[in-house]
Order: structure tokens, then sequence, then C-alpha cells
């Protein structure tokens, strides 16, 4: 590894804390957890009063059904009705109904569950009230040590394949939040051109993976960066392509020798030869290792966080 101030990166996460803010004109409750953990959203009626008679109902971003009681019945009993995402990780505190305590647990948090949720007491007297919790789920992804790092994975560096083109190098990029943008850059830190990246999302994650095809150039270090402008976070892994795969070109000695066998002057001697000269491409390719993230590189330039 080069001394890439890799804990330059480091974002120190808040592991759970409760502010309140002013979002548009009502009061919102500020939820922070981190990912994995319980949330405890915290909801109240005014009036204090015993609601273990009455109904109270929990949604998210104004659509999904979180939480519903209705004298009793709930979505952990009787009632029908919870969105899926919910099924089976909410509780309330029953026997703090009485004192008019309705908050909720939403257990094993992911990043799906980010949003901002409503409580609401529509048959409230003498009036309906509904309160506002947002929850901000934030990511705890740990490194090798344990060290929590920041909400970014480092890429995954390879090489893929070797076509006539150059080398295809491949960057993968697994578990991110928010959505990365990714990069190849040669080594002087400028952008390379690339496929299309590949993005699926899952448990609310970005997993990225970007393509590109390099060919010789002054350099054969090159870097994929994720940058996460939101959050000012940046990771990179660096991969260094030996040399001698820029001169290997197996597609053009292999498309040149089909042309010949059905142009009909393929000979037992050419036959051989290309038996020999596969088997030298494959040895030469089994002896050089596709992961090369950890060589040196020396003329990188170290990124960090601000320059993000
Ligand atoms: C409700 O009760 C739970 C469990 O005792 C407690 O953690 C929470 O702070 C209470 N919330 C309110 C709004 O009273
Ligand atoms: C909650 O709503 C506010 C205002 O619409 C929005 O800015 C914020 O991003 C939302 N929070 C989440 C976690 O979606």
């Amino acid at each position: 590894m080069t001394p890439t101030p890799l804990y330059a990166f480091i974002c120190l996460l808040s592991l759970t804390g409760t502010t309140r803010g002013h979002g548009h004109g009502m009061d919102v409750i500020k939820v922070v957890v981190a990912e994995g953990n319980d949330a405890i959203l915290p909801c109240s009626p005014s009036t204090k009063e015993n609601m273990e008679a009455k109904l109270f109902d929990w949604k998210k971003d104004g659509q999904k059904e979180v939480f519903m009681y209705d004298a009793g019945q709930h979505y952990n009993n009787d009632l029908s009705g919870q969105d899926e995402q919910f099924s089976g990780r909410i509780s309330h505190f029953q026997e703090q109904l009485k004192f008019g305590n309705t908050s909720i647990i939403i257990q094993n948090t992911t990043m799906a569950d980010s949003g901002n949720y409503t409580c609401a007491f529509p048959r409230l007297k003498p009036k309906a009230e509904t309160f506002y919790i947002e929850l901000v789920v934030e990511l705890t992804l740990k490194d090798r040590a344990g060290v929590v790092s920041g909400a970014s994975p480092r890429p995954y560096v390879s090489i893929c394949n070797i076509t006539d083109d150059g080398v295809q190098l491949k960057c993968e990029l697994h578990g991110a939040f928010p959505e990365p943008m990714v990069q190849w850059q040669d080594s002087d830190g400028n952008t390379l051109r690339a496929e299309e990246p590949v993005v699926s999302v899952r448990g609310g994650r970005y997993s990225v993976i970007l393509r590109t095809t390099v060919s010789t150039t002054r350099t054969n270090c090159f870097h994929c960066v994720a940058k996460q402008e939101k959050i000012g976070h940046a990771v990179d892994a660096e991969i260094t392509v030996p040399k001698k795969l820029f001169e290997d070109k197996p597609c053009h000695v292999t498309s040149v020798f089909i042309g010949g066998w059905f142009s009909g002057v393929l000979t037992l001697a050419a036959a051989q030869a290309l038996f020999v000269g596969v088997r030298y491409i494959i040895n030469r390719r089994k002896k050089d290792p596709d992961q090369k993230s950890s060589s040196s590189c020396p003329s990188a330039k170290p990124l960090n966080s601000n320059s993000v």
C-alpha cells in the first residue's frame, strides 16, 4: 500500500441523537441512528391522555403504513395493511400508552428506513394532531481493523479483459450511501472515458460497476475514485497494469486465425502454431495476478476529502 491517507476519509458518525428543528414552519423531531441499530421514534399527543383505547397511526413519507394502533388492535395482532418493509420490525410501548406515550421502535434499521414519518391522532379531541419525525439512518461501515469509516467502502479494482483496444479495467463498489459518483482517472488525476456505470440499489444502498479500457499511456497506474459530494467523501483504489499486457492482443491473433480457417488455407503447421501461441498467452496471463491494487503507484497524488 502507498501511504494513502485513508483515515482522511474517515467520517466519525454520531451513533444516535435526537434534535428538534423547524421544517416547513412546523416542529420536526430528528432522530439519527446508526444502520443496524434500533430507532425509537418519539410521539405523544399534546393532551398526554391515556391512549390505550384510542387510535394512533404512524406513516412514512406520507403513504407507507408503518404502525397503526386502534384500541388494542394493531399491526402486530389483528390489524392488516402494514407496509411489508416494516413487517415484524415495529413495536410500541404498551405499558406507556396510559401516559400518552405512542412512541414506536423500528428494529434493525436500514438505509431504506430513512425518511419523514408522521404520527397522527385523527380522532383526538378537541382537534386532530399530527407530529413529524425525520429519521436519518447513517452508515456504519467498518474496515478490517473494525474502525468505523466513511459512507462508501473502498472500490475493488481488477483487470477483466484484454482486447484489441487495450486492457479493460473494472471498478466495483458495493453498499455505498448516498449514491457515489465513480470515475476512472490516470495518475495525474485526469478523468478517463468509461462505459456507462451499472448501478443497482439494495436496501437503500448503491452498488456501482464501472468499466474502462486503457491502452498504453505515459503511465500504467490507474485510479478508481468514488465521490459522494453531498457528504464530502472520496475513496479511491489504484491498479498498476503490467506494461506487457498492453502488447498482448489475443483477440487479434484468434480472429486472424479463424479467418485463415474459413478460407481453407489452414495447415497442420499453422494449427500447431496456434496451439503453441494460445498456450503461451494463457501462461503469460496466469503469471500476471489480476489484482494489483496493493502495488505501489509512486506518481499517484494522494486524494483527500477536501478535493470534493
Ligand atoms: C416512551 O416510553 C419509552 C419507553 O419507556 C421511552 O424510552 C420514551 O422516551 C417515551 N417517550 C415519550 C415521548 O414519553
Ligand atoms: C424529509 O423532508 C424534508 C423536507 O421535505 C427533506 O428535505 C428531507 O430530505 C426528508 N428527509 C429524508 C430522510 O428523506
